[in-house]
């Protein structure tokens, strides 16, 4: 069993993306000196390194990377050490320029940036092969060496390649998965507008064509595409795991989806040691500590709840986006123990030292262009102090509520083009559920449709218009056994391979569900349709509705205005032990409240009217114990309430039937017993 935790690292991991060939080694000194005064366990170097480690084809030049990791082991400092597959140097592009990315419309991108990788290229293949072996051979016994990281966040800023050597490698992908020529005809459904292959020879990427192009060739491309990156983790991970036994492998990931929309992190999730994450606060007018939340949640989740490490955030403000707001005071910190409450193994960030050049030098790191006589190094330092006193959480697992399915699959499939309605947005519907069952304070696990939902009193199906049969079967079964299920509209319609369920609507739910659907009736653009129910209650809905047929369901809401005037919207079927939801419009936040109040009612869910919105409770146990993370996102001092007694860990007081929590602060409680 490969290591899961990185080698040596006693405490909570705390520090960042550290950068050093940017500057003289004399500086180096200074670095590690701060380092240590901010509490600095960890740093992540070489992950754009290649240039200088092999400055010409087969020229080598570790001198500065020996001196770099020897400073940080006097120093005691971790090194998470980069495979710098991201950036192969300009002379590998002057020798291979066709392993430069080429775009759907054919544009092949240049050198100059990052990131400019076609995954399915020989020479790249055989390249970052040679230089992770050098690494590994050399420094597979550096006593510094905690982790190794490999690449940097794949899938981001290219997530597919179209070009000639691609083309084949899909082909031989497709052969793979189809075995014949026919199956492949079936599935794709070739026989719609004269698309029929005769052979695998015939098929190319899903290039710029002039009206829609086949989805079923486009969701495999998306599938072909990631399978293909993840072909060259998996070939950098086995030559470092048979190098350098014992140091755990990861890669960092961004489970966001606002983020990386092209990677699917749940088969990621099981190719390395350890799942680690980037997360950066998108400032569009939400409530960002929300979507940290639930980017959060779903790392943990794709790690199947173990413990997973932030290997990224910001100190202050990012330097790409339209609007790059700093960070209010205390706010890294709520952020930082945040990701800590919901399974991060510490906190770390993009980037040590400023830069002082190249596109990153208006981004924050934890020691600023200002120095040390600034806000953010001092928020660093009393941060440092804070995680250090957290370490006895180390292993410890966040106890969830409920389970949110997901699928990345069922998110490409459903974003292809020609739907019943382009204001219908799958991510934006699980950002709403996910929003409304945090602002009931239940901690979420995210789940694969066909995974193990036993454990769960609820799980919420937000859209997934993508469903097997066998994920069909699974929430059935769920259901059955006494499990309370919650369904949005527009899901379980499509199989794998994005062809209609046979008969009525929704395929895969339409049992679990007791009704089908007649009809989709989407509505244009500012519609809203009134919804109400039997105690007289009204709410809202927009965006979508249907036309939906009770077999065996209670009708619960009515639509009372539009076409659907007097059809089921919201309705509930009771089912073997349990019962199943069904929402067929898209409700406001006030109406995702009553239905998932009147769920979690089925699911003996109390409600906790004790906390107030936005302070945050999440729960992490283990051997070392129970500790209860309460986090105030407010601007109002409060008192969250105890079961029990504990030692508040970031203050050392002792609290007993309630905690104290500032304004703006964390405090994280040590259970006794
Ligand atoms: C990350 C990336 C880092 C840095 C950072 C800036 O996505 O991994 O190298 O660019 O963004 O926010």
């Amino acid at each position: 069993m490969p290591e899961t935790t990185p080698k040596g690292l006693t405490r909570l991991a705390f520090g960042g993306d550290y950068n050093p060939e940017q500057w003289p080694e004399t500086v180096w000194q200074e670095d590690v000196r701060l380092m240590r005064e901010a509490g600095v366990t960890m740093v992540s170097v070489g992950i754009f390194s290649w240039a200088l480690l092999e400055p010409s084809p087969g020229a080598y030049d570790f001198g500065w990377l020996d001196r770099l990791l020897d400073l940080l082991h006097e120093n005691g400092i971790r090194a998470d050490l980069g495979t710098p597959t991201v950036a192969p140097p300009a002379w590998f592009y002057r020798a291979h320029p066709e392993a430069l990315p080429v775009t759907a419309d054919g544009t092949r991108y240049e050198f100059g940036s990052r990131g400019a990788i076609c995954h399915s290229n020989a020479d790249y293949r055989a390249a970052a092969a040679n230089i992770t072996t050098r690494l590994a051979t050399r420094y597979a016994e550096h006593p510094a060496l905690a982790l190794w990281h490999v690449h940097n966040e794949y899938g981001v800023p290219v997530s597919a390649c179209y070009c000639e050597s691609c083309a084949a490698h899909f082909r031989r992908w497709l052969t793979d998965t189809y075995g014949t020529i026919d199956a492949l005809n079936e599935a794709w459904g070739t026989a719609f507008w004269g698309q029929r292959y005769a052979g695998f020879d015939q098929i190319n990427p899903p290039r710029l064509t002039p009206t829609v192009g086949n989805p079923g060739q486009a969701l495999d491309h998306k599938r072909f595409a990631d399978a293909t990156m993840r072909e060259n983790f998996v070939a950098e991970r086995d030559i470092l795991h048979r190098l350098a036994p014992g140091i755990p492998v990861t890669t960092n990931f961004m489970t966001a989806l606002s983020q990386c929309d092209s990677v699917d992190y749940w088969a990621w999730g099981r190719e390395v040691d350890l799942v680690t994450n980037d997360h950066y606060l998108i400032t569009d007018g939400r409530r960002t500590h929300v979507n940290l939340a639930m980017a959060a949640d779903l790392t943990r989740s794709v790690a199947s709840g173990a413990p997973w490490l932030l290997l990224e955030h910001s100190t202050s403000g990012v330097n790409w986006q339209p609007h790059n707001p700093a960070k209010a005071p205390g706010q890294m910190a709520r952020n930082s123990l945040a990701h800590v409450a919901r399974g991060s193994e510490g906190a770390m960030f993009f980037q040590w030292r400023q830069s002082r050049r190249g596109a990153e030098k208006f981004h924050s790191s934890m020691l600023p262009h200002g120095g040390t006589d600034t806000r953010v190094w001092r928020e660093v330092v009393e941060l440092g102090s804070s995680v250090d006193s957290l370490r006895s959480i180390r292993g410890t697992r966040t106890r969830a509520d409920v389970a949110v399915l997901w699928d990345w699959q069922s998110w490409w499939a459903q974003n292809l083009q020609w739907r019943p309605s382009e204001d219908h947005d799958p991510r934006e519907r699980a950002d709403a559920f996910y929003e409304a069952l945090y602002d009931r304070h239940l901690t979420v696990d995210f789940a694969h449709p066909e995974a193990d939902l036993s454990a769960y009193p609820l799980v919420v199906v937000p859209a997934l218009y993508l469903m097997t049969e066998a994920a069909g079967n699974n929430l059935e079964e769920y259901v059955e056994n006494g499990g309370t299920l919650v369904v949005s509209y527009f899901s379980g319609i499509v199989d794998e391979h994005d062809a209609v369920h046979d008969g009525p609507y929704p395929g895969a739910l339409r049992d679990v569900l007791g009704l089908t659907v007649e009809e989709f009736s989407p509505l244009l653009k500012d519609d809203r349709i009134r919804v109400t129910g039997p105690d007289g209650s009204e709410l809202t809905g927009d965006v979508w509705s249907e036309f939906v047929v009770p077999r065996g369901a209670e009708t619960v809401w009515t639509y009372a205005d539009g076409l659907t005037a007097g059809h089921p919207a919201v309705t509930r079927h009771r089912f073997g032990e349990g019962s199943a939801w069904y929402v067929s419009t898209r409700l406001t936040a006030q109406g995702l409240d009553a239905l998932l109040g009147r769920a979690a009612d089925d699911a003996r869910i109390a409600p906790r009217a004790d906390l107030p919105r936005d302070v945050e409770v999440v729960c992490r146990t283990g051997e070392s114990g129970t500790f209860l993370f309460a986090v105030n996102h407010t601007a109002l001092d409060t008192k969250v309430p105890l079961d029990a007694h504990g030692t508040e860990l970031l203050t050392g007081e002792r609290a007993a039937g309630q905690v104290s929590v500032p304004a703006g602060a964390v405090r994280v409680v040590r259970l006794d017993g």
